[in-house]
């Protein structure tokens, strides 16, 4: 049975952790489904892993709905969770539902996310009664980088926690299926997923949320440069790109590869009439 909605409420009653972890093309989509994670997130992280920008605000609804595309066709277990791009939900109620249409119906997703609290409550509301899932996601939201004035972590004063809580709390009464809570001190992550019926997944947040979400690259070691302090290297994967490709033109300059059992032969016959 593919994952849903549901998957993630048995596993917060039972106790059971979440993992979720992106995607944004058919290959990756395909190994992480065979792996049995839970969620797949087509994230707005594909305008810095995927397409080179510097922040995700360049990322467009044709974007999202063409890889998110490319994940569903893979993920025939893992529920699809696709990210709605900066400015495709904020001007208004009925655009937002539109988009979000549009990521369901041809980007083919099983549910979306967007970033903040109380503000996008009528959109929440507005997706959830026309059918459509809804992952919430506060803390360091990633669209508001400019407001924020950096990559930092959010909610550690008195009124940035309590925000936060409220946020949380309202998110879920409008309806949303889980929280991502994305580089939120540990304790006050803590505190927010026991408040909360829904599940919590965490990026940075610690391991008191319910599920945990990391970008696939990140923890493949593909990216460039350094990574954030929240995320653990499982395998070297870029590194073994590398050696892989410079192997591979080593070989190649000298003749190595390819050799006779990469090959296709004719008949000797067919081909002496050829001379
Ligand atoms: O875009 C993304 O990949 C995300 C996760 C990091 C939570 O929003």
């Amino acid at each position: 049975m593919k994952n849903s909605v549901l998957t993630f409420s048995k596993k917060k009653s039972e106790g059971k952790k979440i993992t979720v972890l992106t995607a944004y093309d058919y290959t990756m989509a395909k190994l992480l489904n065979d792996s049995g994670v839970d969620a797949i997130l087509v994230g707005d992280s594909l305008g810095n892993v995927i397409l080179g920008y510097e922040d995700t605000l360049s990322v467009t609804m044709d974007d999202m709905v063409h890889h998110c595309r490319a994940v569903a066709r893979a993920a025939d277990q893992a529920m699809v969770v696709v990210d709605m791009p900066f400015m495709s939900y904020q001007v208004s109620v009925e655009e937002a539902l539109r988009n979000a249409g549009r990521l369901m119906q041809e980007g083919r997703a099983n549910a979306v996310k967007l970033e903040g609290g109380t503000r996008v409550c009528p959109q929440i509301r507005a997706m959830v009664e026309a059918g459509i899932p809804v992952m919430a996601h506060l803390g360091l939201t990633p669209q508001s980088i400019n407001a924020f004035g950096g990559y930092r972590i959010q909610g550690k004063t008195q009124n940035q926690a309590a925000k936060m809580l409220s946020d949380a709390l309202a998110v879920q009464e409008a309806g949303a299926f889980s929280l991502v809570l994305e580089c939120v001190p540990m304790q006050l992550a803590n505190l927010i997923t026991k408040k909360l019926d829904i599940p919590t997944i965490g990026i940075g947040s610690g391991a008191g949320c319910d599920g945990q979400v990391l970008v696939a690259q990140d923890m493949l070691g593909m990216t460039p440069g350094s990574s954030p302090k929240f995320v653990k290297r499982f395998a070297p994967v870029g590194e073994m790109i590398k050696q892989a490709a410079s192997d591979y033109i080593k070989e190649v300059e000298d003749g190595t590869y390819p050799s006779e059992e990469h090959g296709f032969s004719i008949d000797d016959n067919i081909l002496e009439k050829l001379y």
